[in-house]
């Protein structure tokens, strides 16, 4: 053996000394720190170990998925908090120097909760940026620059606090975080007039692998065209995004009609896919389903399927259009309330009326649970009979949900290479797919069995070669051995499902931008390992090792 390669072969070992108490890593992480950092700081406060009594309460804090944080979840090291932009850098620096695996954290809304959890390497980090939260509106160039750890609706409401008719058309509940949400696309209830949140992108800024800051323009085109879709954590860490506001009408309107099954809901749904996606642009009519009581029968349940919508004019307009267009829904004044888009916002996010927009800055999520989810994109109407045996399905389980999300408008005239999310013209919408539960560890397996199944009965319905899914429903079970994160084969297959033949060209900036794989979790982008040929299998889609 060389003496390069001897040395190489024992450098996990010296590693694994150097790091064997959570003590000197710690220490360690603030020595660096404060080496690459001004002179005199102190990072002692911003880093939390299970040892500080604020540990639980902040890496609870704004994890979504219960799921993630049972007692079997592994856990952090520590979790470290920047105050500035030059903090995650030195954050990327040493994190790299000290051989610790980093995760970094926005708004913790991950569905596999991959922000603050890894199931493939120990130890690791948090970083998590729930203190850069900064929203700069310019209503006069029509832009924002906002920060990784704001939420969105801390956009939404710094937008709404300078004007009442500026926009940015994401996501649906208030609590995400623009860094990982950006970054997988982000649809909200004005995608079919706008598209998506990462369709209106301008420029960001990001920590590379080498812990560079880099502008668009310092980034160049690919680097750019991959962090807007291609999914969080794979490229580096974003600390600004500037976006583009849309316009927006002093007056929108909101309704939600519910139909149970025994009102027809089947019939009303199977119409619904042939109507939403081609309805006037301004109209997004997204379904909430769910099982609910039957009140004609004591004890039995029965499906509901809530029409939510937003409309982006006022009531009389939405009548029109309503009775033209879907006039089965049966829609009627007293149906449809107007508001402020800023009120629609809470609205559609599910508060109660006359919850003051300021609710927004507490950055608080209305959804914690847990929950396994999975998603589809139906390309064809589903049959009636496909639906009954859907509402079978969900009438065994104990707290399923699904949510349908009209395409169609703008994002049709996207191309399906514009960014890496895919999914675009000849989609007629997606199905989210949840369970939930409460008992923790308990009935885990029982739900995650059921969803599995379920998914298995949809397939036959929905789109094939690839099966597409949305990034941003993390889904560890799509083709991924947990166990090996370098696993090209098995990474191609949920690379497919999530961005089509958009994967090579992110496997290729990977390899470019991060070759030794700095940014890396259970489904991050691959790069291409140094030996590999760098040919494509052109009949399967997968990389040759
Ligand atoms: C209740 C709920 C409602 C949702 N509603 C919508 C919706 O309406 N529309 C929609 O499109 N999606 C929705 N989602 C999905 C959501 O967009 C994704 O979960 C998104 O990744 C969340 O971003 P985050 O910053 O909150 O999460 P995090 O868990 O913090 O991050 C998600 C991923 O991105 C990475 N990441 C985080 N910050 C950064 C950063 N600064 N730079 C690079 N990578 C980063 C993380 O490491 C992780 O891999 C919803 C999710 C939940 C739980
Ligand atoms: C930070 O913590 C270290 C070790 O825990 C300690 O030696 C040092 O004095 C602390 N620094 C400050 C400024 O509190
Ligand atoms: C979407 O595809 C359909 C059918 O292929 C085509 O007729 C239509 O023009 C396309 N729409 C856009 C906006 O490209
Ligand atoms: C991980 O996958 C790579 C590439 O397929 C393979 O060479 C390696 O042996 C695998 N490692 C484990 C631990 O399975
Ligand atoms: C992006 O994906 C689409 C759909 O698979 C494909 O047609 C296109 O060639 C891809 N673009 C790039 C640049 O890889």
């Amino acid at each position: 053996m060389s003496p390069l390669r001897s040395f190489l072969a024992i450098l996990p070992l010296l590693l694994s000394i150097s790091l064997s108490t959570s003590a000197s890593i710690q220490e360690s992480f603030i020595q660096c720190l404060s080496f690459h950092s001004d002179k005199g700081y102190s990072f002692n406060d911003s880093i939390y170990t299970p040892n500080s009594a604020s540990f639980t309460s902040i890496l609870d804090s704004t994890a979504q998925n219960l799921r993630c944080l049972l007692p079997s979840a592994p856990k952090p090291e520590f979790i470290f908090t920047p105050l500035t932009d030059s903090h995650v850098q030195v954050a990327v620096t040493c994190s790299k120097q000290l051989g610790i695996h980093l995760r970094v954290r926005s708004g913790g809304h991950d569905y596999e909760g991959l922000s603050y959890v890894s199931q493939i390497e120990t130890p690791f980090i948090v970083v998590d940026l729930v203190k850069l939260r900064g929203a700069n509106v310019d209503i006069q160039d029509n832009t924002a620059w906002i920060q990784a750890g704001a939420t969105i609706g801390e956009v939404y409401y710094r937008i709404y606090e300078k004007s009442a008719v500026h926009g940015f058309p994401a996501g649906l509940c208030s609590s995400l975080g623009v860094g990982g949400h950006i970054t997988g696309g982000a649809y909200g209830s004005m995608m079919r007039k706008y598209g998506l949140g990462a369709d209106n992108v301008l420029d960001a800024k990001i920590v590379d692998a080498n812990g560079n800051i880099l502008d668009r323009k310092a980034m160049g085109e690919d680097l750019f065209w991959a962090i807007r879709g291609g999914g969080g954590a794979s490229f580096g860490i974003i600390l600004w995004w500037k976006i583009k506001l849309v316009p927006v009408p002093k007056t929108v309107t909101v309704f939600t009609v519910t139909k149970t099954l025994e009102q027809g809901a089947t019939k009303l749904l199977h119409r619904w896919q042939e109507v939403a996606p081609f309805i006037d642009n301004d109209l997004f009519i997204r379904v909430i389903i769910q099982p609910d009581a039957n009140p004609a029968k004591k004890g039995a349940r029965t499906i509901s399927t809530s029409y939510n919508a937003l409309f982006l004019g006022d009531a009389e307009r939405l009548l029109q259009v309503a009775k033209q267009s879907f006039p089965e829904l049966g829609l009627t004044r007293k149906d449809v309330q107007e508001k402020s888009w800023i009120k629609s916002v809470l609205y559609i996010a599910g508060y109660p009326n006359d919850t003051p927009p300021e609710v927004l800055l507490q950055g608080k999520s209305t959804f914690k649970n847990y929950f396994k989810a999975k998603s589809d994109f139906v390309r064809e109407p589903i049959p009636e009979s496909g639906l009954e045996g859907l509402w079978q399905r969900m009438l065994e389980e104990e707290s399923p949900l699904m949510i349908w999300n009209p395409y169609g408008g703008k994002m049709s005239e996207f191309s399906e290479s514009d960014i890496p999310f895919p999914h675009r013209n000849g989609t007629l919408y997606k199905i989210q797919y949840v369970s939930l539960w409460q008992d923790g560890e308990k009935s885990a397996e029982k739900h995650i069995d059921w969803i599995r199944k379920l998914y298995n009965y949809m397939t036959p319905y929905v789109s094939k070669f690839p099966r597409e899914a949305y990034v941003n429903y993390r889904d560890l079970d799509l083709g991924m051995n947990k166990k090996n994160s370098t696993n090209y084969i098995q990474a191609s297959s949920w690379g497919n499902m999530y961005f089509k033949d958009n994967f090579s060209r992110l496997v290729k900036i990977k390899t470019k931008v991060d070759p030794e794989n700095v940014f890396r979790h259970e489904q991050s982008i691959p790069p291409l390992p140094v030996s590999a040929k760098r040919t494509k299998c052109s009949k399967c889609n997968k990389w040759e090792v």
